[in-house]
């Protein structure tokens, strides 16, 4: 009987103690790892669209220091620039001619030097955008490169000998016939550009040209600059080969997408390992991958800590959603799935659950804007669903990239003319439709959704002329809605959506769990309610969107006590026996017991 009561006692103990240890490893596996950037909220600043002050129509740094107590009022920690350096702009700054100069319409090195001190000194981290995939034609490395076959520059590129024939094709994003290689009479050879003719892809084979950009990224960090977002990065390293590739091995190999096969150069993990040896491993430094042509698969490669690559990635899948598979961004009239979106996101959550980090992001400069793609522009819904996607990006276990001018609900312009756009993308692709006698009034129609110029049109300060982003004529047409639309107007009402994401980036901070926690999806089916809990330690927290037009129900796990709402969108909130009804777009944060 004694030896019974003590094996019981030791099974209890042994229990107990498991228990404890597992609750034990959970907190230490979510805080080990704590890292500034995990904890930051990033807000992307497109400077080419946020305030002009010398009149040429054009945003430029001296505005986004005008605008540094906006910033700091919204409580991000880090400011993510789009690309600021010498360019001629075929592509807005993605084309750069002199890596280590501003670019002239946005200022000079002074205005670089202050800005950077105005952010430090109100504790506000800045990022730079890393275009190394490839330079403008105009950058010297190019000029140098084009002269002869035997420029000490040539290597600096990828050229291919004409008297070869003409190289395995390869597809370009932005050239008007689609086509990857441009001849180049004056050596008699072509070179390889995956974007536009004015954007030559850099040769990464070259040690030479590695070593110019280690030098020229120390140069940015030596100045106190806090980390890169890596444009296409995945594509940097080629088979220079240039082997022939049949549909049948893109289609078996790649899943069909040029993309992904630029995605999966042969040495691009070398490169990166080379990189974060080199030059990212000796700063305090955040760095973000754009993740073009990964998967969920493959993204740990580029972040796992073991990997000592980077530190996050941004996917696409998510963005990707609800196009018609085959055509050029025209959005499916059934718009998109609920259900599927949620799949995307908890998988994505799982990707990084045990290493590596992952960001969530619904908008940037090559996406429309948020609102009109994700929520509902329409008057009506406008408030609710820009309040209910701004509680999604900062309640996933995630770094949030918040969007400047998301926080207003700023939507899509949805252009009726080409005349209006100014995007390369938009305007080649344009180009290329014609020479093939395609459906341009089609093309147009899907543009007011798709076109990255949505994302683009100028800030909306005030509803003074040109909503106070210049006074000058704008580089891109404002959005009319301005004259209601403007954070002047919102800044005087606690319930905007400026105030909202204020709030939201308040309660991110104040939770650890919303940063750290375990996600876990709730009925996950319902194509109404993205429900969600965010665990750590004892903690729990259940986030509730309804992202219908309709009033929806949500059961609610059996609460101990009364209903401890953290956040509501709306004025009301109607529960009855744990039943929620949610009205159209209403975001819940509730505290579990
Ligand atoms: C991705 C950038 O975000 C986009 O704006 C640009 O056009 C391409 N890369 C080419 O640099």
């Amino acid at each position: 009987m004694k030896n019974k009561f003590l094996i019981l006692r030791n099974c209890i103990a042994i229990i107990f103690i498991s228990f404890f240890m597992t609750s034990e490893k959970t907190s230490a596996q979510n805080n080990n790892n704590r890292k500034w950037w995990k904890e930051a909220v990033v807000y992307q600043i497109y400077p080419r669209s946020f305030k002009d002050t010398d009149g040429d129509g054009v945003g430029d740094l001296k505005g986004i220091i005008e605008k540094l107590d906006y910033i700091k009022s919204l409580g991000v920690d880090v400011v993510w620039l789009n690309p600021v350096f010498g360019s001629p702009n075929d592509d807005n700054g993605y084309d750069i001619s002199d890596y280590q100069g501003i670019m002239k319409e946005f200022g000079t090195m002074k205005d670089f030097d202050a800005l950077l001190k105005g952010m430090h000194e109100k504790k506000i981290k800045m990022v730079l955008d890393l275009v190394v995939n490839h330079s403008s034609d105009e950058h010297k490395w190019f000029q140098e490169s084009k002269k002869s076959r035997t420029n000490p520059y040539r290597n600096y590129y990828h050229w291919w000998d004409a008297e070869k024939g003409k190289p395995a094709p390869r597809v370009s994003f932005f050239d008007v016939n689609g086509d990857g290689w441009k001849y180049d009479s004056l050596t008699n050879s072509y070179y390889l550009h995956y974007f536009s003719n004015k954007q030559p892809d850099l040769n990464w084979e070259n040690p030479k040209l590695r070593s110019e950009i280690f030098n020229m990224m120390k140069f940015w960090f030596n100045k106190g600059v806090d980390g890169f977002r890596m444009d296409v990065i995945p594509f940097i390293s080629k088979d220079t080969t240039f082997p022939v590739i049949t549909k049948k091995e893109l289609d078996e190999k790649y899943h069909g997408a040029w993309d992904y096969f630029y995605g999966h150069g042969p040495r691009v993990h070398e490169y990166l390992k080379q990189m974060n040896k080199e030059v990212l491993s000796k700063y305090d430094v955040m760095t973000v991958a754009e993740g073009a042509g990964t998967t969920s698969d493959d993204a740990e490669l580029f972040v796992g800590e073991d990997r000592h690559e980077l530190n996050m990635l941004y996917h696409f899948e998510g963005v990707s959603l609800g196009y018609l598979p085959g055509q050029f961004k025209q959005m499916d009239p059934k718009g998109y799935s609920l259900v599927e979106f949620k799949k995307i996101y908890s998988k994505w959550d799982s990707v990084f659950a045990k290493k590596g980090w992952g960001t969530i992001y619904l908008g940037n400069h090559d996406q429309p804007r948020m609102l009109t793609r994700w929520g509902n522009d329409a008057p009506k819904f406008r408030e609710a669903s820009s309040k209910l996607l701004t509680t999604f990006l900062l309640t996933m276990r995630a770094t949030p990239y918040y969007y400047f001018g998301d926080e207003l609900g700023m939507s899509n312009i949805k252009f009726d003319n080409i005349e209006d756009y100014r995007d390369i993308e938009t305007l080649n692709y344009y180009k290329k439709l014609q020479n093939e006698n395609g459906d341009l009034n089609y093309f147009l129609q899907g543009q007011k959704i798709g076109a990255r110029d949505n994302g683009r049109t100028p800030f909306q300060w005030d509803d003074s002329k040109n909503a106070g982003f210049t006074n000058g004529h704008p580089w891109l047409k404002v959005n009319p809605n301005y004259k209601k639309l403007n954070a002047a107007a919102q800044e005087k009402d606690p319930n905007s959506t400026l105030n909202y994401f204020r709030k939201m980036v308040r309660l991110r901070k104040a939770l650890p769990e919303l940063v750290y926690g375990k996600y876990e999806l709730l009925d996950k089916d319902n194509d109404k309610v993205y429900a969600y809990t965010r665990t750590l330690d004892k903690k729990k927290v259940l986030v509730l969107l309804n992202f219908s037009t309709s009033r929806s129900k949500f059961e609610i796990p059996k609460q101990t006590g009364s209903l401890n709402v953290l956040m509501n969108n709306v004025a009301s909130l109607s529960v009855k026996n744990n039943t929620v009804t949610m009205e159209p777009y209403q975001a819940l944060i509730v505290r579990l017991q």
